[in-house]
Protein backbone atom coordinates (compact mmCIF):
# COMPACT_ATOMS: atom_id res chain seq x y z
CA UNK A 1 0.00 0.00 0.00
CA UNK A 2 1.09 3.54 -0.39
CA UNK A 3 3.98 5.44 1.40
CA UNK A 4 3.14 8.80 2.75
CA UNK A 5 6.50 10.87 2.98
CA UNK A 6 6.96 14.51 4.31
CA UNK A 7 9.72 16.02 3.30
CA UNK A 8 9.43 14.37 0.21
CA UNK A 9 11.04 17.76 -1.18
CA UNK A 10 14.46 17.59 0.84
CA UNK A 11 17.35 15.90 0.51
CA UNK A 12 16.66 12.57 2.31
CA UNK A 13 12.86 12.64 1.43
CA UNK A 14 13.37 12.71 -2.04
CA UNK A 15 16.34 10.42 -2.06
CA UNK A 16 14.21 7.50 -0.17
CA UNK A 17 11.01 8.29 -2.42
CA UNK A 18 13.36 7.48 -5.66
CA UNK A 19 14.61 4.48 -3.88
CA UNK A 20 10.78 3.27 -2.73
CA UNK A 21 9.38 4.37 -6.44
CA UNK A 22 12.10 2.39 -7.87
CA UNK A 23 11.00 -0.62 -5.85
CA UNK A 24 7.26 -0.18 -7.80
CA UNK A 25 5.57 0.88 -4.52
CA UNK A 26 3.15 4.24 -4.76
CA UNK A 27 4.56 7.56 -2.88
CA UNK A 28 2.14 10.18 -1.70
CA UNK A 29 4.42 13.06 -0.80
CA UNK A 30 4.31 16.63 1.09
CA UNK A 31 6.63 19.22 1.67
CA UNK A 32 5.94 23.02 2.46
CA UNK A 33 8.97 24.00 0.24
CA UNK A 34 10.49 26.42 3.28
CA UNK A 35 12.97 28.99 2.10
CA UNK A 36 15.50 27.74 4.56
CA UNK A 37 17.03 27.25 1.28
CA UNK A 38 16.20 27.96 -2.19
CA UNK A 39 13.00 26.24 -3.00
CA UNK A 40 14.04 25.51 -6.82
CA UNK A 41 16.15 22.70 -5.75
CA UNK A 42 13.06 21.46 -3.61
CA UNK A 43 11.42 22.09 -7.26
CA UNK A 44 13.46 20.46 -9.35
CA UNK A 45 13.88 16.74 -6.59
CA UNK A 46 10.26 16.59 -7.31
CA UNK A 47 10.95 17.60 -11.14
CA UNK A 48 13.06 14.44 -11.01
CA UNK A 49 10.47 12.29 -9.29
CA UNK A 50 7.67 13.05 -11.35
CA UNK A 51 9.60 12.66 -14.33
CA UNK A 52 11.27 9.41 -13.44
CA UNK A 53 7.95 7.82 -12.11
CA UNK A 54 4.80 9.67 -13.51
CA UNK A 55 1.97 9.15 -11.93
CA UNK A 56 3.02 6.77 -8.96
CA UNK A 57 4.21 9.72 -7.18
CA UNK A 58 1.83 12.12 -6.20
CA UNK A 59 2.80 15.18 -4.73
CA UNK A 60 0.66 18.20 -2.69
CA UNK A 61 2.66 21.72 -0.77
CA UNK A 62 1.51 21.67 2.62
CA UNK A 63 2.67 22.35 6.01
CA UNK A 64 2.11 19.77 8.64
CA UNK A 65 2.98 22.16 11.91
CA UNK A 66 -0.89 23.12 10.69
CA UNK A 67 -3.16 20.33 11.23
CA UNK A 68 -5.76 21.61 9.66
CA UNK A 69 -3.96 21.74 6.01
CA UNK A 70 -2.49 18.68 7.07
CA UNK A 71 -6.01 16.99 7.55
CA UNK A 72 -7.41 18.30 4.06
CA UNK A 73 -4.17 16.56 2.51
CA UNK A 74 -4.49 13.37 3.93
CA UNK A 75 -8.28 12.75 4.05
CA UNK A 76 -7.16 12.65 0.22
CA UNK A 77 -5.19 9.28 0.20
CA UNK A 78 -5.56 5.58 1.90
CA UNK A 79 -1.55 4.41 2.77
CA UNK A 80 -0.78 2.61 5.78
CA UNK A 81 3.24 4.03 6.32
CA UNK A 82 4.98 6.86 7.06
CA UNK A 83 8.39 8.12 6.30
CA UNK A 84 8.85 11.12 8.49
CA UNK A 85 11.59 13.22 7.38
CA UNK A 86 10.34 16.55 6.73
CA UNK A 87 11.92 19.17 9.88
CA UNK A 88 13.33 22.45 9.94
CA UNK A 89 17.21 21.30 9.75
CA UNK A 90 20.61 23.15 10.79
CA UNK A 91 22.29 23.51 14.21
CA UNK A 92 23.51 26.85 13.47
CA UNK A 93 19.92 28.15 12.30
CA UNK A 94 18.44 27.28 15.19
CA UNK A 95 20.88 29.29 17.60
CA UNK A 96 18.79 32.54 15.60
CA UNK A 97 15.56 31.35 14.53
CA UNK A 98 14.71 28.75 17.87
CA UNK A 99 10.87 29.21 16.68
CA UNK A 100 10.61 27.67 13.66
CA UNK A 101 12.41 24.31 14.98
CA UNK A 102 9.31 24.26 17.70
CA UNK A 103 6.71 24.50 14.69
CA UNK A 104 8.37 22.28 12.14
CA UNK A 105 9.94 19.81 14.77
CA UNK A 106 7.36 19.41 17.76
CA UNK A 107 3.94 20.51 16.28
CA UNK A 108 4.58 19.19 13.20
CA UNK A 109 5.71 15.99 14.83
CA UNK A 110 3.32 15.44 17.30
CA UNK A 111 0.57 16.13 13.73
CA UNK A 112 2.62 13.37 12.26
CA UNK A 113 2.05 11.00 15.18
CA UNK A 114 -1.47 11.64 15.31
CA UNK A 115 -2.02 11.49 11.76
CA UNK A 116 -0.52 7.70 12.38
CA UNK A 117 -2.83 6.92 15.45
CA UNK A 118 -5.59 8.20 13.40
CA UNK A 119 -5.03 5.89 10.71
CA UNK A 120 -3.52 3.22 12.71
CA UNK A 121 -0.65 2.98 10.65
CA UNK A 122 1.47 0.00 10.69
CA UNK A 123 4.74 1.81 11.00
CA UNK A 124 5.96 5.17 11.59
CA UNK A 125 9.39 5.95 10.59
CA UNK A 126 10.69 8.77 11.50
CA UNK A 127 14.52 11.34 11.09
CA UNK A 128 15.98 12.30 14.23
CA UNK A 129 19.89 12.86 14.82
CA UNK A 130 23.33 12.38 15.80
CA UNK A 131 23.27 16.17 17.38
CA UNK A 132 21.10 14.30 20.62
CA UNK A 133 24.38 12.90 21.71
CA UNK A 134 25.02 16.57 22.30
CA UNK A 135 27.84 16.86 24.93
CA UNK A 136 28.76 13.63 25.44
CA UNK A 137 32.28 12.27 25.44
CA UNK A 138 32.51 8.53 25.19
CA UNK A 139 32.99 7.49 21.38
CA UNK A 140 31.25 5.78 19.44
CA UNK A 141 27.80 7.05 20.43
CA UNK A 142 25.82 4.18 20.86
CA UNK A 143 21.68 3.94 20.84
CA UNK A 144 22.00 2.94 24.32
CA UNK A 145 23.61 5.93 25.68
CA UNK A 146 21.76 8.75 27.82
CA UNK A 147 21.19 11.56 25.14
CA UNK A 148 20.00 14.34 28.09
CA UNK A 149 22.55 17.43 27.19
CA UNK A 150 21.84 18.97 23.83
CA UNK A 151 23.83 21.74 22.74
CA UNK A 152 21.51 23.13 20.72
CA UNK A 153 17.42 23.75 20.16
CA UNK A 154 17.55 21.65 16.79
CA UNK A 155 19.00 18.84 19.16
CA UNK A 156 16.64 19.35 21.89
CA UNK A 157 13.81 19.12 19.64
CA UNK A 158 15.09 15.79 17.77
CA UNK A 159 15.58 14.53 21.04
CA UNK A 160 11.99 15.21 22.10
CA UNK A 161 10.34 13.94 18.87
CA UNK A 162 11.86 10.22 20.24
CA UNK A 163 10.23 10.91 23.60
CA UNK A 164 6.16 11.82 21.82
CA UNK A 165 7.26 8.72 19.87
CA UNK A 166 7.88 6.85 22.86
CA UNK A 167 4.71 7.95 24.25
CA UNK A 168 3.05 7.01 21.39
CA UNK A 169 4.47 3.77 21.14
CA UNK A 170 3.27 2.79 25.02
CA UNK A 171 -0.26 4.13 25.01
CA UNK A 172 -1.36 3.44 21.05
CA UNK A 173 0.79 0.36 20.28
CA UNK A 174 1.83 2.61 17.09
CA UNK A 175 4.99 0.56 15.57
CA UNK A 176 7.47 2.94 15.10
CA UNK A 177 11.53 3.23 14.41
CA UNK A 178 13.43 6.31 14.76
CA UNK A 179 16.80 7.17 12.55
CA UNK A 180 19.71 9.14 14.09
CA UNK A 181 21.34 10.13 10.68
CA UNK A 182 25.04 11.03 10.71
CA UNK A 183 26.06 13.82 8.43
CA UNK A 184 24.08 12.96 5.63
CA UNK A 185 26.29 13.97 1.99
CA UNK A 186 25.87 12.96 -1.68
CA UNK A 187 23.73 13.97 -4.89
CA UNK A 188 20.81 16.18 -4.78
CA UNK A 189 22.51 17.41 -1.10
CA UNK A 190 21.85 20.28 0.88
CA UNK A 191 23.76 23.58 0.32
CA UNK A 192 23.87 24.60 3.39
CA UNK A 193 26.16 21.72 4.52
CA UNK A 194 30.18 21.60 4.58
CA UNK A 195 30.05 19.23 1.39
CA UNK A 196 28.03 21.16 -0.60
CA UNK A 197 29.70 24.50 0.56
CA UNK A 198 33.31 23.47 0.14
CA UNK A 199 32.51 21.97 -3.33
CA UNK A 200 31.08 25.95 -4.44
CA UNK A 201 33.47 27.92 -2.42
CA UNK A 202 36.91 25.88 -4.15
CA UNK A 203 35.31 25.81 -7.78
CA UNK A 204 34.50 29.45 -7.81
CA UNK A 205 37.86 30.10 -5.82
CA UNK A 206 36.18 31.55 -2.63
CA UNK A 207 37.75 31.51 0.85
CA UNK A 208 36.06 27.53 2.36
CA UNK A 209 35.45 28.65 6.48
CA UNK A 210 36.38 25.96 8.33
CA UNK A 211 35.10 25.78 11.99
CA UNK A 212 36.84 24.11 14.90
CA UNK A 213 40.43 24.82 13.65
CA UNK A 214 39.85 21.76 11.19
CA UNK A 215 40.07 18.89 13.80
CA UNK A 216 36.97 18.36 14.54
CA UNK A 217 35.33 15.36 13.50
CA UNK A 218 32.33 13.67 11.46
CA UNK A 219 30.67 10.63 10.52
CA UNK A 220 29.97 11.17 6.68
CA UNK A 221 27.37 9.22 5.57
CA UNK A 222 26.59 8.44 1.73
CA UNK A 223 22.89 9.44 0.80
CA UNK A 224 22.76 5.45 -0.64
CA UNK A 225 23.76 4.27 2.67
CA UNK A 226 20.96 6.36 5.05
CA UNK A 227 18.51 4.96 2.34
CA UNK A 228 18.88 1.65 2.70
CA UNK A 229 18.71 1.70 6.48
CA UNK A 230 16.26 3.67 5.97
CA UNK A 231 14.04 0.68 3.78
CA UNK A 232 15.36 -2.31 5.66
CA UNK A 233 13.88 -0.34 8.65
CA UNK A 234 10.95 0.55 7.32
CA UNK A 235 10.14 -3.40 5.87
CA UNK A 236 10.83 -4.46 9.52
CA UNK A 237 8.41 -2.61 11.86
CA UNK A 238 9.18 -3.24 15.38
CA UNK A 239 7.01 -6.19 17.08
CA UNK A 240 4.71 -5.48 20.38
CA UNK A 241 6.07 -8.37 22.02
CA UNK A 242 7.06 -6.41 25.17
CA UNK A 243 10.55 -7.43 24.63
CA UNK A 244 13.78 -4.64 25.42
CA UNK A 245 14.51 -2.78 21.72
CA UNK A 246 17.10 -0.93 20.17
CA UNK A 247 17.18 1.90 22.14
CA UNK A 248 15.89 0.90 25.13
CA UNK A 249 11.66 0.69 24.90
CA UNK A 250 9.61 -2.10 25.68
CA UNK A 251 7.15 -0.86 23.44
CA UNK A 252 6.88 -1.68 19.76
CA UNK A 253 9.39 1.61 19.16
CA UNK A 254 13.29 1.31 18.52
CA UNK A 255 15.57 3.69 17.73
CA UNK A 256 19.19 3.73 15.49
CA UNK A 257 21.94 5.35 14.21
CA UNK A 258 22.70 4.84 10.48
CA UNK A 259 26.63 6.19 10.36
CA UNK A 260 29.48 5.55 8.39
CA UNK A 261 31.09 3.52 11.04
CA UNK A 262 34.01 5.91 10.51
CA UNK A 263 34.53 9.65 12.56
CA UNK A 264 36.80 11.72 9.78
CA UNK A 265 38.86 14.84 10.12
CA UNK A 266 37.10 17.77 8.35
CA UNK A 267 41.06 18.57 7.13
CA UNK A 268 40.18 14.86 5.64
CA UNK A 269 37.55 16.01 3.64
CA UNK A 270 38.36 19.43 2.11
CA UNK A 271 41.25 17.30 1.27
CA UNK A 272 39.03 14.84 -0.74
CA UNK A 273 37.60 17.60 -2.58
CA UNK A 274 40.17 19.14 -3.08
CA UNK A 275 41.20 16.26 -5.38
CA UNK A 276 37.89 15.53 -6.91
CA UNK A 277 37.87 19.41 -7.90
CA UNK A 278 41.39 19.14 -9.17
CA UNK A 279 41.73 22.62 -7.01
CA UNK A 280 43.36 24.11 -4.18
CA UNK A 281 41.16 25.83 -1.49
CA UNK A 282 41.32 28.76 0.11
CA UNK A 283 41.55 27.84 3.70
CA UNK A 284 39.56 30.46 6.40
CA UNK A 285 40.08 28.40 9.84
CA UNK A 286 37.98 29.79 12.49
CA UNK A 287 37.17 28.54 15.93
CA UNK A 288 34.17 25.84 16.45
CA UNK A 289 30.62 27.65 16.41
CA UNK A 290 28.09 27.88 19.00
CA UNK A 291 25.97 24.69 19.35
CA UNK A 292 28.04 22.78 17.32
CA UNK A 293 29.77 18.99 18.34
CA UNK A 294 32.87 18.24 18.22
CA UNK A 295 33.03 14.80 16.72
CA UNK A 296 30.39 12.65 16.13
CA UNK A 297 30.91 8.79 15.36
CA UNK A 298 28.33 6.17 15.24
CA UNK A 299 28.17 3.05 16.29
CA UNK A 300 25.99 0.72 14.62
CA UNK A 301 26.05 -2.10 15.92
CA UNK A 302 22.43 -2.46 16.77
CA UNK A 303 20.85 -1.91 13.22
CA UNK A 304 23.63 -4.09 11.74
CA UNK A 305 22.19 -6.92 14.57
CA UNK A 306 18.51 -6.30 13.66
CA UNK A 307 18.08 -5.55 10.06
CA UNK A 308 22.04 -6.35 8.95
CA UNK A 309 22.77 -3.26 7.58
CA UNK A 310 26.36 -1.96 6.63
CA UNK A 311 27.31 1.03 4.83
CA UNK A 312 29.37 0.06 1.68
CA UNK A 313 30.51 3.80 0.49
CA UNK A 314 33.87 5.39 1.90
CA UNK A 315 34.05 9.04 2.08
CA UNK A 316 36.90 8.78 -0.69
CA UNK A 317 34.11 6.93 -3.31
CA UNK A 318 31.29 9.33 -2.01
CA UNK A 319 32.92 12.63 -2.29
CA UNK A 320 33.83 12.22 -6.56
CA UNK A 321 30.06 11.02 -6.62
CA UNK A 322 28.76 14.42 -5.08
CA UNK A 323 31.39 16.25 -6.87
CA UNK A 324 30.84 15.07 -10.43
CA UNK A 325 26.64 15.66 -9.52
CA UNK A 326 27.77 18.91 -8.09
CA UNK A 327 29.33 19.99 -11.58
CA UNK A 328 26.24 18.72 -13.89
CA UNK A 329 23.95 20.13 -11.47
CA UNK A 330 25.17 23.86 -10.88
CA UNK A 331 27.09 23.53 -14.70
CA UNK A 332 30.60 24.54 -13.02
N1 LIG B 1 21.10 15.75 6.21
C1 LIG B 1 21.66 15.40 7.37
O1 LIG B 1 22.89 15.33 7.50
C2 LIG B 1 20.80 15.06 8.56
C3 LIG B 1 21.44 14.62 9.73
C4 LIG B 1 20.66 14.30 10.83
C5 LIG B 1 19.28 14.39 10.77
N2 LIG B 1 18.68 14.83 9.62
C6 LIG B 1 17.21 14.90 9.61
O2 LIG B 1 16.74 14.21 8.48
C7 LIG B 1 15.53 14.81 8.00
C8 LIG B 1 15.69 15.19 6.55
O3 LIG B 1 16.76 16.12 6.43
P1 LIG B 1 17.28 16.67 5.03
O4 LIG B 1 18.76 16.71 5.12
O5 LIG B 1 16.61 15.94 3.92
O6 LIG B 1 16.76 18.18 5.13
P2 LIG B 1 15.97 19.05 4.03
O7 LIG B 1 15.86 20.42 4.58
O8 LIG B 1 16.64 18.89 2.71
O9 LIG B 1 14.56 18.37 3.98
C9 LIG B 1 13.52 18.65 4.89
C10 LIG B 1 12.30 19.06 4.09
O10 LIG B 1 11.23 19.27 5.00
C11 LIG B 1 10.47 20.36 4.52
N3 LIG B 1 9.74 20.94 5.66
C12 LIG B 1 10.26 21.64 6.72
N4 LIG B 1 9.28 22.02 7.55
C13 LIG B 1 8.11 21.57 7.01
C14 LIG B 1 6.74 21.68 7.39
N5 LIG B 1 6.39 22.33 8.51
N6 LIG B 1 5.80 21.11 6.60
C15 LIG B 1 6.16 20.45 5.45
N7 LIG B 1 7.44 20.32 5.04
C16 LIG B 1 8.41 20.87 5.82
C17 LIG B 1 11.48 21.33 3.94
O11 LIG B 1 10.90 22.21 2.98
C18 LIG B 1 12.49 20.36 3.31
O12 LIG B 1 12.25 20.16 1.93
C19 LIG B 1 15.28 15.98 8.93
O13 LIG B 1 14.44 15.56 9.98
C20 LIG B 1 16.65 16.30 9.50
O14 LIG B 1 16.56 16.95 10.74
C21 LIG B 1 19.41 15.16 8.51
Amino acid sequence: MTIFVTGAGGFIGYSASKALLGRGEEVVGIDNLSEYYPAQLKLDRLADLTTKFGDRFTFDRADFANSDELDQVVRKYQFDRIVHLGAQPGVRYSIENPLAYAQSNIVGHLNMLEVARRRDCSHFVYASSSSVYGANADLPFRVEDRADHPLSLYAATKRADELMSESYAHLYRLPQTGLRFFTVYGPWGRPDMAVWLFTKAILEGTPIAIFGEGDMRRDFTFIDDIVGGLVAALDNPPSDDSLLKAGGSVAPHRLYNIGNNKSEELTRLVHLIEGACGRTAKRNVLPMQAGDVRDTFADISAIQADLGFTPTTSLDEGIPKFVEWYRGYANS
